[in-house]
């Protein structure tokens, strides 16, 4: 007894060790028992004969590509006519998948509602802003709040999660497609809808009426029922709850899937949905909220990369639920959508397959594995031709493979960490949008700008919502977070009370969660902390010069004039001769609160200043670049683990560069170990740095 007595006495002494000694926290987007990077495709077999899989799946193993992506598309195969479900194609498809080594992630075909579907329920059809209902033959053309459609989304899911739920080759699965665009249906069952959510949400229609001011223009509502969808130049309350409804339906929408999927497949095969990049029609801190993690398309269209635009579209992704994230889709060289479907150089395409690890994606998936003979893409980039052997690109996705199964056992466990935070807010996004008063603000590119400065010092930079944790981060920037009600100010106010640096750039703080004006100057709550406040902003006819700690430049498209300075407010950047209302005012102020600082930077500085701001804020908050300096064109990004940080050097020029290693690191890719590394054009090299 004793003995048993002091042997528990031992071992809850020591559960703390062995909790600490646990592996570390694993990737959600990683596979368990998988390779840790995956190359993966879209394939379509329901469009070809059975006879014709094994050589696609054949040359897919050949190319190393571990993952399909399956019947996201394929409703009407595996429900021919209602009630009647045909799957053992897809179960033959699945298992001859696996021979060959690969996975499937199933869609849920539920953007491509069958014809006798929309034939039985013509109501199901969306109706467009002209009171025109769309007909059947495209795709995303169901309306997402009927509840008829709802009904028959959750029957065809149910099916299939109880027929693959516990197939040991399915890995997870994909909702829908790309959500519809988000587009929404006119029509009397989502106006019901709206209004209903509109109910609920303000209780009466005094409240409603207050927070939109409705006093103006005569919009005053007495009955639920007068108050319209908007359709663009409405009162602003209204047009910003549209998007909270529009982001409303489509989670639930999606909740809809989720939950017969959940209730039925085993908790290791994953949930997530195909998102695009910056596409504004809901809100993705909200709606990937359930998922397991997200997903993206990345498409360059027209043109070629660029570094920091496809950079930052890969980070706001990770963001959304501040873990890695998949590429779902990606183009093989080329698409068929864009105003000139150009392909990308030999070679960039593998440059974006690592940029997109790089950033934190453990899956990337070319859209597509090959052309339908016939249907509205047959121009569309694929990996073999319409005979089915291989094209061009195919030898440069199968380096990719290679490359990924070299690299991937390092991968395991990493994921992008920064000490930089861009907020990024989808209120303050739709409520600039609608009110743009210079058609020249471009709120995304004014991000882009800070990110491009920030994380080229940086080498790394999260791109979060603004009611995220902040604690981790040395500096956190917001470049135009016009909507700034009271308890995200006081979350930020709090990061800074802390230790934080909160910078924050024009527009700031002007607007409440209705899209009303705040009583208060900008930043509004923020404005006792800052020291000062925007005395009057103007849209610019023409650049303003601006100098002081920074330099001397210029201001374009908008300018905010700084005053009533607190004595210790500093002001960093004053305004040159302008409109006479801006000459020797103030543009950039910074002040010390609590253990930390706030800066205010109210104009759009031009690309000079901006790095010189992107160095001082970096300096100020202690923030060193993760890897050390590279050279022009190059890329280098972080993934990091306890013990481990993986480096990935990425030329983005077409000239060779080489790069100088802070320590020596091994070469993952088959570069020469040394101290410097040499990247031909286009080239790539991965690090690992095992130090501990
Ligand atoms: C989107 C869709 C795919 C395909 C590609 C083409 O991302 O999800 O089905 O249409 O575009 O680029």
């Amino acid at each position: 007894m004793r003995l048993l007595r002091l042997f528990l006495c031992f071992a809850v002494l020591l559960c703390p060790l062995f909790v600490f000694a646990q592996p570390a926290a694993t990737v959600p987007s990683q596979i368990p028992g998988h390779d840790a990077v995956l190359l993966g495709t879209a394939w379509y077999p329901e469009q070809w004969p059975e006879s014709r899989w094994d050589e696609d799946l054949r040359l897919m193993e050949a190319a190393n590509i571990k993952v399909v992506r399956i019947t996201e598309f394929a409703w009407s195969r595996m429900e021919p006519s209602e009630g009647h479900y045909d799957f053992e194609w897809l179960d033959r498809a699945i298992a001859l998948a696996a021979k060959h080594h690969i996975v499937s992630v199933l869609g849920t075909p539920t953007a491509t509602p069958p014809a006798w579907l929309t034939l039985k329920h013509p109501e199901i059809l969306r109706v467009e802003q002209d009171g025109q209902r769309v007909t059947h033959g495209n795709r995303a053309h169901a309306s997402a709040a009927s509840v008829i459609y709802r009904d028959y989304c959750r029957k065809i899911a149910e099916q299939m999660a109880a027929r693959y739920g516990k197939n040991p080759n399915v890995v997870g699965w994909q909702i829908d497609n790309e959500y519809g665009y988000a587009l929404m249906s006119y029509d009397d069952e989502t106006r019901g809808q709206f209004r209903q959510w509109l109910k609920a949400k303000y209780g009466t229609l005094d409240n409603l009426n207050a927070r939109w001011t409705t006093a103006y223009w005569s919009q005053t509502y007495d009955d639920w029922n007068e108050i319209p969808i908007p359709v663009g130049g409405h009162n602003p309350g209204l047009m910003l709850e549209w998007k909270h409804f529009v982001t409303t339906t489509w989670t639930d929408y999606q909740r809809n899937q989720i939950d017969v999927l959940r209730a039925r497949v085993e908790p290791r095969q994953f949930i997530t949905g195909n998102f695009m990049g910056f596409f504004d029609g809901f809100d993705h801190y909200t709606i990937t909220e359930p998922l397991t993690f997200a997903a993206w398309d990345d498409y360059v269209g027209s043109g070629h990369l660029d570094a920091v635009s496809n950079g930052l579209s890969h980070d706001l992704t990770r963001g959304f639920k501040r873990e890695n994230f998949w590429v779902m889709e990606t183009q093989p060289g080329m698409v068929n959508w864009s105003k000139l479907n150009n392909f990308l150089n030999k070679g960039e395409v593998r440059v974006m397959a690592w940029q997109a690890v790089a950033h934190g994606a453990d899956e990337v998936g070319y859209w597509q594995w090959r052309s339908a003979l016939n249907g509205q893409e047959e121009y569309h980039g694929t990996l073999v031709g319409a005979d089915g052997t291989p094209v061009p690109l195919y030898e440069e996705v199968s380096q990719i493979g290679r490359e990924f199964s070299a690299a991937q056992e390092a991968l395991r466990g990493t994921s992008p960490v920064s000490d930089v935070a861009l907020l990024y807010s989808y209120d303050s996004h739709w409520a600039i949008q609608s009110q743009k008063h210079t058609e020249k603000y471009d709120d995304i590119g004014l991000l882009k700008s800070y990110y491009g400065a920030l994380r080229k010092l940086s080498q790394s930079v999260d791109v979060i919502s603004a009611k995220a944790p902040l604690r981790s981060y040395k500096l956190v920037v917001a470049p135009s977070l016009n909507v700034l009600p009271k308890d995200v100010a006081d979350h930020l106010l709090e990061y800074v009370h802390d230790g934080g640096h909160l910078v924050l750039g024009p527009r700031s703080g002007m607007k409440d969660e209705f899209n009303g004006l705040l009583p208060q100057r900008q930043p509004g709550y923020l404005k006792d902390a800052l020291g000062g406040r925007v005395e009057q902003f103007y849209a610019l006819e023409k650049n303003v010069p601006v100098s002081g700690t920074w330099g001397t430049g210029e201001a374009s498209v908008w300018a905010e004039q700084l005053g009533s300075l607190a004595s210790d407010t500093k002001v960093l950047l004053s305004y040159g001769k302008s409109n006479g209302w801006l000459d020797d005012q103030a543009a950039v102020v910074t002040r010390s609160y609590g253990k930390g600082r706030i800066t205010y930077v109210a104009a759009v500085l031009d690309e000079k200043l901006m790095a010189a701001a992107a160095e001082w804020m970096l300096q100020d908050s202690g923030v060193r670049p993760v890897f050390g300096a590279v050279p022009e064109g190059v890329e280098v990004s972080r993934r990091r683990s306890a013990g481990k940080d993986i480096f990935v050097l990425i030329n983005t020029s077409q000239e060779a560069r080489s790069v100088t290693l802070p320590h020596k690191m091994k070469l993952l890719l088959g570069g020469k170990d040394g101290s410097i590394v040499a990247l031909g054009p286009y080239g790539v090299e991965v690090l690992l740095d095992a130090r501990p």
